[in-house]
């Protein structure tokens, strides 16, 4: 079978290494793709992902028999919904259902209607009666876009002030509407479950390390680091993630006639009264795919296409429960912020010279024989232990090997799981 995947981040690379794995996949297109999808396949940069009908026609001229959309902007934007019509399988959710992580509204509503556990919200369009509330409710408080912001329109304030000046920079713009809810406090986790429109299957969990500086400080990012397994997550909150969260999830998007076929990505504080829900996000993350993918024991496209066809209950997506995984972003200086793009990267071959090693790439570009930085998170460097001590030990290794001194990383990815390892957990 031809596969295509959509897209063009560290994500994409990930996924692109698992796909041309499959003995399923014959000729894999990436579109756009990165000089790291290259080299599993063919990019397609002259393909206007945004142009439904020129994916259409690609799928119909190249024979393609699944398509697998790596980012969120083409599901809101309704891509499986397009392709479906037209008699293409595409893994991801319709438009419809995107909305989990299209409209933080959306799902907070949906979270109360069905239960599931979430901090206390309300939804704003005024900007006087929002700041009423923030006033009415005290800070730390969190104030949230609405709309699809890249991980970057949540505001954790720790001051009224600074909730505030969230509020009003939020709601600037007419037809603007935010969510301001009650902080949660806890370790952060990530579910990725594998769903069909009715049931789900677990397919593994990560940490993510969103603020951009060491220690957890300055802004929020897309992610600067991620780890897999996620040992905090044990069997047991599993279960009690898989009941409270993901199956009345599930349940109350079919109730409303948009179930929801894909990954959802639940984004959970583990809080001192259980899991709660922060967010939903509607496919696989970046960078734990990262993470997820090479720790992978068996062949991703069977269980992808299981759950186009509507039935995952057979599937079981093996991992290699043995090996830890752990990925270092390597940034251009200024992100999250404004960057310089076009400097040049060394030392990927030398940084993979570990065979346990793998560096993703994201925001980069060939040019002229030589790889360029084009973005703001630029490389992941994932590497795989037999311990999470292990994982991290090779994967700053490798950066060590990485010349490129506009980029910058964190210093302190794993260094919760490390130590929890070290007090005698295991992986
Ligand atoms: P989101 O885009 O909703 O995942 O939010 C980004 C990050 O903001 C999360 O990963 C958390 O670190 C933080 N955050 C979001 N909502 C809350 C909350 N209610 N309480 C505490 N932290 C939060
Ligand atoms: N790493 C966070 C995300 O993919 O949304």
């Amino acid at each position: 079978m031809n596969i295509l995947l959509i897209g063009s981040g560290g994500r994409e690379h990930a996924l692109a290494y698992a796909l041309a794995k499959s003995p399923l996949c014959d000729r894999l297109f990436s579109a756009p793709g990165n000089p790291g999808t290259a080299a599993f396949g063919q990019n397609r940069p002259d393909l206007d992902v945004a142009d439904h009908a020129a994916v259409r026609a690609f799928c119909a001229a190249e024979a393609v028999g699944l398509v697998v959309i790596g980012p969120e902007v083409p599901l809101v934007a309704g891509l499986v919904d397009s392709l479906a019509a037209a008699g293409i399988r595409a893994f991801g959710p319709t438009k419809a259902a995107a909305q989990l992580e299209g409209s933080k509204g959306f799902t907070k509503d949906l979270c109360a209607e069905c239960g599931i556990p979430t901090a206390a919200f309300a939804r704003f369009t005024d900007r006087d009666a929002a700041l009423a509330y923030l006033t009415e409710r005290g800070a730390p408080i969190v104030v949230k876009a609405d709309g699809l912001a890249a991980g970057k329109g949540v505001v954790v304030a720790e001051t009224l002030e600074q909730a505030q000046d969230a509020v009003r920079a939020m709601l600037g713009e007419p037809g603007a509407e935010i969510v301001i809810e009650e902080c949660l406090f806890g370790e952060e986790a990530s579910f990725f479950a594998l769903c069909d429109g009715t049931r789900a299957v677990p397919v593994g969990t990560a940490q993510d390390h969103k603020r951009v500086f060491d220690g957890d400080r300055g802004p929020n990012t897309g992610g600067m680091g991620a780890y897999s397994p996620a040992t905090i997550l044990t069997p047991a909150l599993e279960r009690v993630v898989m009941e409270t969260i993901i199956a009345p999830t599930l349940d109350g998007m079919r109730a409303r006639g948009i179930p929801f076929t894909g990954i959802l990505y639940a984004g959970l504080m583990l809080t001192a009264d259980g899991p709660k829900l922060i967010e939903y996000n509607t496919r696989f993350g970046d960078p734990e795919a990262q993470v997820l993918m090479p720790r992978l024991a068996g062949d991703l496209v069977p269980a992808l296409l299981a759950a186009c066809d509507g039935d995952v209950s057979g599937v079981a997506i093996p991992f290699d429960e043995s090996r830890a995984a752990l990925t270092v972003v390597m940034a251009a200086a200024g992100y999250p912020g404004a960057v310089m793009r076009g400097s040049v990267i060394r030392g990927i071959a030398e940084a993979q010279s570990d065979e346990n090693v793998i560096v993703f790439q994201a925001g980069t570009r060939a040019e002229n024989g030589q790889l360029l930085a084009d973005g703001g998170r630029v490389l992941t460097v994932t590497a795989l232990g037999s311990s999470m001590l292990e994982a991290q030990a090779r994967a700053y290794a490798a950066i060590a090997r990485i010349d490129w001194p506009e980029g910058f990383c964190r210093r302190d990815i794993g260094r919760r799981a490390v130590a929890r390892e070290v007090a005698g957990g295991g992986i």
